[in-house]
C-alpha cells in the first residue's frame, strides 16, 4: 500500500484511548505497560484484538492457542500491536440440549467486546459449527475491519483400514450396531478412529460449510477454509491473516465493503455447489441479515435450482473427505469451476476481486470436485418446500436422500416430544411400515429449544430388523450437517407456537413433493381450522436467564432465528464509546 493511501494514526479508532494527554489515557497506556510492553510496542499502531474461540472442552479448536501465536507474528512483523481476547467457545459435541442456543450468545459477546475495547481490527477464530456464523455476524454488526480464520478439518479418520467420516459413519455404524452387526471392539476402535486430530469435522457437514461460506463471501483469505487444522500451511495462513488485517486497517476495508448482495449470492451459490449442511439456511440468512441484506428462503432455493452440486464430499456423492477436497484445489478451484455463475468483482479481505483471487486456482482431481458438465446432483444441495403443513418453509436435501422419497404419500406417526419418539424407535414390536411418515414435533427455536440437531429421527428398530435404512421423516428441528436421508426439516411456524405441525395425528396422509416443493397434510382446511381453535400453547421452557431471554427474542428459521433486537434494522447503532 502507497503511503498517500494510509490512514494517519490519529485517525485511528484506538487513539482514542491511547493517545490523548489526559488522565484516563495515562490509565490506559500504563496498564499496557502493567503488561510489559513499552510505547514503541503500541504508540501509533493498530490494534488488533484477536478472538479466540479456543477452550479444552472444544476438541475441535485445540489448536487454537498455537495458533493465536502465529497470527500474533504476522500482526507485529506488519507493524501492527495484537492483543489475544477469549471468546465464548461454543462446542457443537458437549454442548446441551443445542449449541444452537449459545450462537446468538457468541455474537453478542463479539458485538459488544469489539466495540467496547480499543480494537483497530480482529482475526476470529473459529470453525466448529457455530463459532462461525455467531463471531461473524457479531463482527458484521460491531463494524470495523475483519478477517475470519477458520480452525481448518481434522484428519480423515480412519479404522482397521477402513476410511471413517465425522457424523456421517457415526450415525452409520450406529445403526449397523443397533441391527447386531458390530462387536464391542469394534466398536470401541470406530470411537478412537473417528477424530483424529485438531479441527473441525472433516465431512461436508455444518463447520465445513460455513467455512466455505465465509471464504465465498470474502471475510477469509482466498481458500483459507480448506487447509486441514493439521497441515503447516494453516500455521502460515494465520500468519499471514496477523499480517494482512493490519494493512486492513489502514485501508479501513470495513465488512460493509465486502459483505454486498452480490457477495451474499456468492456464498449461497457456493453453498449450494458444495452439498451445503441444511443448517447453512439458518446461519446464512442470519448472517446476511446482519449486513442489512434480505435473503429469503426462495432466494435460497432458487439459486439452488440452478447450481449443481459439485463437490464429491460426504455426505452428498461417492464421499470423498475434506483432505481429499483439499488436495484437489479447495474452495478456490470449487469457485473457478463455477466462475460463471459468480459476481467475481467482489472484493474479499485481500482487497483483490474474486476473479483474482481465484485466476490461477486448479482441479486436480476431477472426481473430487467435478465438472459442471459432469455433477454430483444436477441441482444445488437444498430445496425449500411449502404447504399447508410449512406455510414459511421448510428444507430438505435431496442429494442426501433415496430418490424414492422424492414424492412420497404416506400415514403419520406423531410424537410430541423426543423422549416418546426414542422410546418407539426401540420398540421392536411398533406398529410401522415403510411408508410411513414420521414426525416429531416441539423441536423448532422455541420448543425444542434451539432447533436440536434431531431432524434424522432414527429409524424403527422394527424396520431396521426388516433391511430399511430410510424413511421420510418431518420436524421442526435442525439436523447435523454429517446427517442424511429423507428428512424435511426447519418447518416454519414451528409446533410450538402452533404452526400446523401441532395440528397433524397420526393416521393422517402427508404427501411430499419435491419437485413441485410442496408439503401437505391431507386433511380438509375446515377439519384443520377445527383443530387449530382447540390447540392450547404450551408451558414456556425457561422462566429465568439466558433460556428466558432466548425465548422471547428469537425468531423463527425462516429468518435465521436471530434475535429480533440485534438484527440490523431494529433500532439506531450505538455509538462508539466516548468516555
Ligand atoms: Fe466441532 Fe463438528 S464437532 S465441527
Ligand atoms: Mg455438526
Amino acid at each position: 500500500m502507497k503511503d498517500a493511501d494510509r490512514k494517519d494514526p490519529g485517525g485511528l479508532r484506538s487513539a482514542r484511548w491511547f493517545a490523548p494527554d489526559d488522565l484516563r489515557s495515562f490509565g490506559h497506556r500504563s496498564r499496557l505497560m502493567q503488561l510489559g510492553y513499552s510505547e514503541a510496542d503500541f504508540k501509533d499502531k493498530p490494534v488488533i484484538g484477536i478472538l479466540n474461540t479456543w477452550s479444552e472442552i472444544n476438541s475441535c479448536h485445540s489448536h487454537f492457542r498455537e495458533r493465536a501465536k502465529d497470527v500474533k507474528r504476522g500482526v507485529f512483523q506488519a507493524g501492527g500491536f495484537a492483543l489475544e481476547m477469549p471468546s465464548l467457545s461454543v462446542d457443537e459435541s458437549f454442548t446441551k440440549p443445542t449449541s444452537m442456543i449459545y450462537r446468538n450468545m457468541l455474537a453478542m459477546e463479539c458485538e459488544e467486546m469489539i466495540r467496547s475495547h480499543p480494537f483497530d481490527g480482529v482475526v476470529l477464530m473459529g470453525g466448529c459449527d457455530k463459532t462461525t456464523p455467531g463471531l461473524v455476524m457479531g463482527a458484521i454488526s460491531a463494524g470495523i475491519p475483519f478477517i475470519y480464520l477458520p480452525a481448518g478439518p481434522m484428519l480423515a479418520g480412519n479404522y482397521a483400514g477402513n476410511r471413517l467420516g465425522s457424523g456421517s459413519d457415526a450415525w452409520k455404524y450406529w445403526d449397523e450396531r443397533r441391527a447386531g452387526n458390530i462387536t464391542d471392539e469394534e466398536w470401541v476402535g470406530i470411537q478412537g478412529g473417528i477424530a483424529r486430530s485438531p479441527g473441525v469435522c472433516m465431512t461436508m457437514g455444518t463447520a465445513s460449510t460455513m467455512t466455505a461460506i465465509t471464504d465465498a463471501m470474502g471475510l477469509t483469505l482466498p481458500g483459507a477454509s480448506s487447509i486441514p487444522a493439521v497441515d503447516s500451511g494453516h500455521q502460515r495462513m494465520g500468519a499471514d491473516c496477523g499480517r494482512r488485517i493490519v494493512d486492513m486497517v489502514w485501508e479501513d476495508l470495513t465488512p460493509d465493503r465486502i459483505i454486498t448482495p452480490a457477495a451474499v449470492q456468492n456464498a449461497a451459490i457456493v453453498a449450494m455447489a458444495t452439498g451445503c449442511s441444511t443448517n447453512a439456511v439458518v446461519h446464512l440468512i442470519a448472517m446476511a441479515r446482519r449486513a442489512g441484506v434480505d435473503l429469503s428462503l426462495d432466494d435460497l432455493d432458487a439459486l439452488g435450482r440452478t447450481t449443481p452440486l459439485i463437490a464429491n464430499v460426504r455426505p452428498s456423492g461417492k464421499g470423498y473427505l475434506m483432505e481429499d477436497f483439499y488436495f484437489a484445489g479447495g474452495l478456490r478451484a470449487l469457485m473457478k469451476e463455477i466462475e460463471e455463475k459468480l459476481d467475481t468483482t467482489c472484493i474479499g479481505v485481500n482487497g483483490r476481486t474474486l476473479g483474482e483471487n481465484i485466476a490461477d486456482a486448479k482441479v486436480y482431481n476431477d472426481d473430487v470436485i467435478r465438472p459442471l458438465s459432469n455433477p454430483v446432483y444436477h441441482e444445488g444441495s437444498l430445496a425449500v418446500l411449502r404447504g399447508n403443513l410449512c406455510p414459511d418453509g421448510a428444507v430438505i436435501k435431496p442429494a442426501a436422500c433415496d430418490p424414492k422419497y422424492y414424492v412420497h404419500e404416506g400415514p403419520a406417526l406423531v410424537f410430541d416430544s423426543y423422549p416418546e419418539m426414542k422410546k418407539a424407535v426401540d420398540d421392536e414390536d411398533l406398529e410401522v411400515t415403510p411408508d410411513h411418515v414420521m414426525i416429531l414435533r416441539n423441536a423448532g427455536p422455541l420448543g425444542g429449544p434451539g432447533m436440536p440437531e434431531w431432524g434424522m429421527l432414527p429409524i424403527p428398530k422394527a424396520l431396521i430388523r426388516q433391511g430399511h435404512r430410510d424413511m421420510l421423516r418431518i420436524s421442526d428441528a435442525r439436523m447435523s450437517g454429517t446427517s442424511y436421508g429423507a428428512c424435511v426439516l426447519h418447518v416454519a411456524p414451528e409446533s410450538f407456537v402452533g404452526g400446523p405441525l401441532a395440528l397433524v395425528k397420526t393416521g393422517d396422509i402427508v404427501r411430499l413433493d419435491v419437485p413441485n416443493r410442496r408439503l401437505d397434510m391431507l386433511v380438509p382446511e375446515e377439519e384443520i381450522a377445527a383443530r387449530k381453535a382447540a390447540w392450547t400453547p404450551p408451558e414456556p421452557k425457561y422462566e429465568r436467564g439466558w433460556g428466558w431471554m432466548f425465548s422471547r427474542h428469537v425468531t423463527q428459521a425462516d429468518k435465521g432465528c436471530d434475535f429480533d433486537y440485534l438484527q440490523s434494522d431494529f433500532g439506531r447503532v450505538a455509538g462508539e464509546p466516548d468516555i
